[in-house]
Protein backbone atom coordinates (compact mmCIF):
# COMPACT_ATOMS: atom_id res chain seq x y z
CA UNK A 1 0.00 0.00 0.00
CA UNK A 2 1.51 3.49 -0.97
CA UNK A 3 2.70 5.75 2.22
CA UNK A 4 0.49 9.02 2.57
CA UNK A 5 2.12 11.28 0.55
CA UNK A 6 -1.45 13.58 0.46
CA UNK A 7 0.05 15.83 3.39
CA UNK A 8 3.46 17.15 1.66
CA UNK A 9 2.09 20.92 1.01
CA UNK A 10 4.62 23.29 1.20
CA UNK A 11 3.17 27.15 0.74
CA UNK A 12 4.81 28.71 -2.52
CA UNK A 13 5.09 32.43 -1.07
CA UNK A 14 8.90 33.04 -1.11
CA UNK A 15 8.72 35.37 -4.48
CA UNK A 16 6.98 36.06 -7.27
CA UNK A 17 7.57 36.34 -11.40
CA UNK A 18 6.40 39.14 -13.21
CA UNK A 19 6.07 40.32 -16.85
CA UNK A 20 8.14 43.36 -16.53
CA UNK A 21 10.97 41.32 -14.47
CA UNK A 22 11.70 38.82 -17.65
CA UNK A 23 14.82 40.03 -20.00
CA UNK A 24 13.66 39.90 -23.30
CA UNK A 25 15.63 36.35 -24.30
CA UNK A 26 15.80 33.57 -22.30
CA UNK A 27 19.26 32.25 -21.96
CA UNK A 28 19.85 35.90 -20.02
CA UNK A 29 16.80 35.49 -18.30
CA UNK A 30 17.98 31.84 -16.98
CA UNK A 31 21.04 33.36 -15.81
CA UNK A 32 19.58 35.96 -14.10
CA UNK A 33 17.93 32.97 -11.57
CA UNK A 34 20.85 30.63 -11.70
CA UNK A 35 23.19 33.74 -10.33
CA UNK A 36 20.28 33.78 -7.86
CA UNK A 37 20.34 29.56 -7.29
CA UNK A 38 24.09 30.04 -6.60
CA UNK A 39 23.98 32.69 -3.80
CA UNK A 40 23.41 29.81 -1.87
CA UNK A 41 25.18 26.11 -1.65
CA UNK A 42 23.08 23.37 -2.79
CA UNK A 43 24.47 19.70 -3.31
CA UNK A 44 25.03 19.32 -7.45
CA UNK A 45 23.54 22.42 -8.12
CA UNK A 46 24.23 22.29 -11.92
CA UNK A 47 22.16 18.74 -11.79
CA UNK A 48 19.43 19.43 -14.35
CA UNK A 49 16.78 16.54 -15.44
CA UNK A 50 17.21 15.62 -19.78
CA UNK A 51 14.71 14.29 -21.25
CA UNK A 52 14.88 12.48 -24.93
CA UNK A 53 12.50 10.02 -26.45
CA UNK A 54 13.58 7.14 -29.44
CA UNK A 55 12.64 6.98 -32.72
CA UNK A 56 9.44 4.85 -31.52
CA UNK A 57 8.41 8.00 -29.30
CA UNK A 58 8.88 5.85 -25.81
CA UNK A 59 10.59 8.72 -23.41
CA UNK A 60 13.23 8.69 -20.97
CA UNK A 61 14.79 11.04 -18.36
CA UNK A 62 17.94 10.97 -16.53
CA UNK A 63 19.96 13.91 -14.52
CA UNK A 64 22.95 15.10 -15.81
CA UNK A 65 25.53 17.77 -15.14
CA UNK A 66 24.80 20.82 -17.15
CA UNK A 67 28.70 22.18 -17.52
CA UNK A 68 27.62 25.79 -20.02
CA UNK A 69 24.80 27.85 -21.03
CA UNK A 70 25.37 29.87 -23.10
CA UNK A 71 23.15 31.89 -26.37
CA UNK A 72 23.98 28.79 -28.11
CA UNK A 73 22.07 26.32 -25.37
CA UNK A 74 23.62 24.23 -22.95
CA UNK A 75 25.97 21.79 -22.76
CA UNK A 76 26.27 18.45 -20.57
CA UNK A 77 28.44 15.24 -21.14
CA UNK A 78 27.73 12.08 -21.34
CA UNK A 79 28.51 8.52 -22.89
CA UNK A 80 27.68 8.58 -26.85
CA UNK A 81 26.45 5.19 -26.64
CA UNK A 82 24.46 5.59 -23.76
CA UNK A 83 20.48 5.25 -24.13
CA UNK A 84 20.29 9.19 -23.99
CA UNK A 85 22.82 9.61 -27.06
CA UNK A 86 21.08 6.84 -29.08
CA UNK A 87 17.65 8.60 -28.52
CA UNK A 88 19.04 11.72 -29.35
CA UNK A 89 20.60 10.50 -32.86
CA UNK A 90 17.42 8.89 -33.15
CA UNK A 91 15.59 12.08 -32.76
CA UNK A 92 17.40 14.87 -32.22
CA UNK A 93 15.33 17.35 -29.96
CA UNK A 94 15.64 16.82 -26.11
CA UNK A 95 14.12 18.74 -22.82
CA UNK A 96 16.08 20.05 -19.47
CA UNK A 97 14.54 20.71 -16.72
CA UNK A 98 16.00 21.95 -13.50
CA UNK A 99 14.16 22.22 -10.60
CA UNK A 100 15.19 24.93 -8.04
CA UNK A 101 12.45 23.60 -5.52
CA UNK A 102 14.16 25.57 -2.27
CA UNK A 103 13.79 28.58 -4.37
CA UNK A 104 10.11 27.61 -5.21
CA UNK A 105 11.41 27.60 -9.02
CA UNK A 106 11.41 25.25 -11.98
CA UNK A 107 13.06 26.00 -15.68
CA UNK A 108 12.11 24.06 -18.82
CA UNK A 109 14.41 24.22 -21.69
CA UNK A 110 13.52 22.29 -25.25
CA UNK A 111 15.30 22.49 -28.57
CA UNK A 112 17.33 20.64 -30.63
CA UNK A 113 20.25 18.36 -29.95
CA UNK A 114 23.93 18.54 -31.29
CA UNK A 115 27.01 17.05 -30.48
CA UNK A 116 29.79 19.53 -29.74
CA UNK A 117 33.23 19.26 -31.90
CA UNK A 118 35.72 17.28 -31.02
CA UNK A 119 37.51 19.99 -30.02
CA UNK A 120 35.51 21.44 -27.71
CA UNK A 121 34.90 17.66 -25.87
CA UNK A 122 38.24 17.73 -25.86
CA UNK A 123 38.68 21.05 -23.97
CA UNK A 124 35.99 19.96 -21.17
CA UNK A 125 37.89 16.68 -21.43
CA UNK A 126 41.66 18.02 -19.99
CA UNK A 127 39.69 19.75 -16.78
CA UNK A 128 38.09 16.74 -15.47
CA UNK A 129 39.79 15.00 -12.62
CA UNK A 130 41.98 11.55 -13.78
CA UNK A 131 39.72 9.38 -11.85
CA UNK A 132 36.43 10.49 -13.51
CA UNK A 133 38.33 9.82 -17.26
CA UNK A 134 39.29 6.33 -15.97
CA UNK A 135 35.66 6.01 -14.86
CA UNK A 136 34.79 7.14 -18.30
CA UNK A 137 37.52 4.73 -20.18
CA UNK A 138 35.78 2.08 -18.25
CA UNK A 139 32.34 2.07 -18.22
CA UNK A 140 30.33 1.08 -21.01
CA UNK A 141 27.41 3.21 -20.46
CA UNK A 142 24.08 1.83 -19.81
CA UNK A 143 25.57 -1.68 -20.85
CA UNK A 144 24.59 -4.18 -18.67
CA UNK A 145 26.91 -6.10 -17.20
CA UNK A 146 27.25 -9.07 -14.68
CA UNK A 147 28.26 -7.88 -11.28
CA UNK A 148 30.44 -4.77 -9.92
CA UNK A 149 33.37 -6.33 -10.24
CA UNK A 150 33.17 -5.70 -14.28
CA UNK A 151 33.44 -2.31 -13.49
CA UNK A 152 36.20 -2.45 -11.06
CA UNK A 153 38.16 -4.95 -13.57
CA UNK A 154 37.95 -2.57 -16.45
CA UNK A 155 39.03 0.22 -14.39
CA UNK A 156 42.22 -1.84 -12.86
CA UNK A 157 42.58 -2.26 -16.92
CA UNK A 158 42.58 1.13 -17.79
CA UNK A 159 44.72 2.15 -14.70
CA UNK A 160 47.28 -0.11 -15.68
CA UNK A 161 47.55 1.60 -19.49
CA UNK A 162 47.10 4.92 -18.92
CA UNK A 163 49.34 5.24 -15.45
CA UNK A 164 47.49 6.67 -11.77
CA UNK A 165 48.99 9.61 -11.65
CA UNK A 166 49.24 13.21 -13.30
CA UNK A 167 52.94 11.78 -14.01
CA UNK A 168 52.00 9.23 -16.30
CA UNK A 169 50.83 12.25 -19.02
CA UNK A 170 47.42 12.90 -20.04
CA UNK A 171 44.61 10.17 -20.73
CA UNK A 172 42.91 10.97 -24.13
CA UNK A 173 39.00 10.90 -24.26
CA UNK A 174 37.45 7.90 -25.59
CA UNK A 175 36.11 8.68 -29.14
CA UNK A 176 32.70 7.65 -27.04
CA UNK A 177 31.95 9.90 -24.92
CA UNK A 178 31.39 13.95 -25.61
CA UNK A 179 29.67 17.10 -25.29
CA UNK A 180 25.55 17.53 -26.52
CA UNK A 181 24.45 20.79 -26.78
CA UNK A 182 20.82 21.40 -26.51
CA UNK A 183 19.73 24.70 -28.63
CA UNK A 184 16.82 26.58 -27.19
CA UNK A 185 13.70 26.88 -29.08
CA UNK A 186 11.32 27.28 -26.11
CA UNK A 187 12.01 27.86 -22.23
CA UNK A 188 9.41 28.20 -19.65
CA UNK A 189 9.94 29.92 -16.03
CA UNK A 190 7.94 28.96 -13.26
CA UNK A 191 7.74 30.57 -10.01
CA UNK A 192 5.91 28.76 -6.73
CA UNK A 193 3.08 31.18 -5.70
CA UNK A 194 0.03 30.52 -2.88
CA UNK A 195 -3.34 29.14 -4.02
CA UNK A 196 -1.39 27.09 -6.52
CA UNK A 197 -1.90 30.19 -8.52
CA UNK A 198 1.61 30.09 -9.94
CA UNK A 199 3.27 32.76 -12.30
CA UNK A 200 4.56 30.88 -15.68
CA UNK A 201 6.21 32.64 -18.45
CA UNK A 202 7.07 30.52 -21.70
CA UNK A 203 10.02 32.12 -24.26
CA UNK A 204 8.84 31.01 -28.44
CA UNK A 205 10.90 32.12 -31.11
CA UNK A 206 9.28 34.64 -33.04
CA UNK A 207 7.46 32.63 -36.35
CA UNK A 208 8.48 36.03 -38.34
CA UNK A 209 12.18 37.03 -36.96
CA UNK A 210 13.87 33.67 -34.94
CA UNK A 211 16.20 36.10 -33.37
CA UNK A 212 13.26 37.96 -31.08
CA UNK A 213 11.25 36.16 -28.65
CA UNK A 214 7.36 36.16 -28.08
CA UNK A 215 6.72 35.75 -24.29
CA UNK A 216 3.80 34.95 -23.09
CA UNK A 217 1.77 34.04 -19.30
CA UNK A 218 0.53 30.20 -19.56
CA UNK A 219 -1.84 29.94 -16.74
CA UNK A 220 -0.67 27.25 -13.58
C1 LIG B 1 23.07 14.30 -9.86
C2 LIG B 1 23.40 13.42 -11.05
C3 LIG B 1 24.24 13.91 -12.02
C4 LIG B 1 24.55 13.14 -13.13
N1 LIG B 1 25.34 13.67 -14.11
C5 LIG B 1 25.56 12.96 -15.25
C6 LIG B 1 26.26 13.55 -16.35
O1 LIG B 1 26.68 14.73 -16.32
N2 LIG B 1 26.46 12.80 -17.45
C7 LIG B 1 26.00 11.51 -17.55
O2 LIG B 1 26.21 10.88 -18.58
N3 LIG B 1 25.30 10.93 -16.54
C8 LIG B 1 25.07 11.62 -15.39
N4 LIG B 1 24.35 11.06 -14.36
C9 LIG B 1 23.87 9.67 -14.52
C10 LIG B 1 22.60 9.67 -15.38
O3 LIG B 1 21.49 10.06 -14.58
C11 LIG B 1 22.31 8.29 -16.02
O4 LIG B 1 22.32 7.27 -15.04
C12 LIG B 1 23.35 7.92 -17.08
O5 LIG B 1 23.74 9.04 -17.84
C13 LIG B 1 22.79 6.86 -18.02
O6 LIG B 1 21.60 7.32 -18.62
P1 LIG B 1 21.02 6.69 -19.95
O7 LIG B 1 21.22 5.19 -19.86
O8 LIG B 1 19.55 7.03 -19.96
O9 LIG B 1 21.76 7.28 -21.11
C14 LIG B 1 24.03 11.82 -13.24
C15 LIG B 1 23.17 11.33 -12.24
C16 LIG B 1 22.86 12.12 -11.17
C17 LIG B 1 21.92 11.59 -10.13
Amino acid sequence: MSPDLGHFRENYDRSELRRADLADDPVTQFGIWFDRWMEEPHYDAAACVIATASADGSPSARYVLCRQFDADGFVVYTNLESRKASDLRENPRAALVFGWLDQQRQVRIEGPASLLSAEESDAYWVTRPRGSQIGAWASGQSDVIADRSVLDRRAAEVTERFGADEEDGPIPRPDDWGGIRIGVDAAEFWQGRPDRLHDRFRYARDADDPSRWQIDRLAP
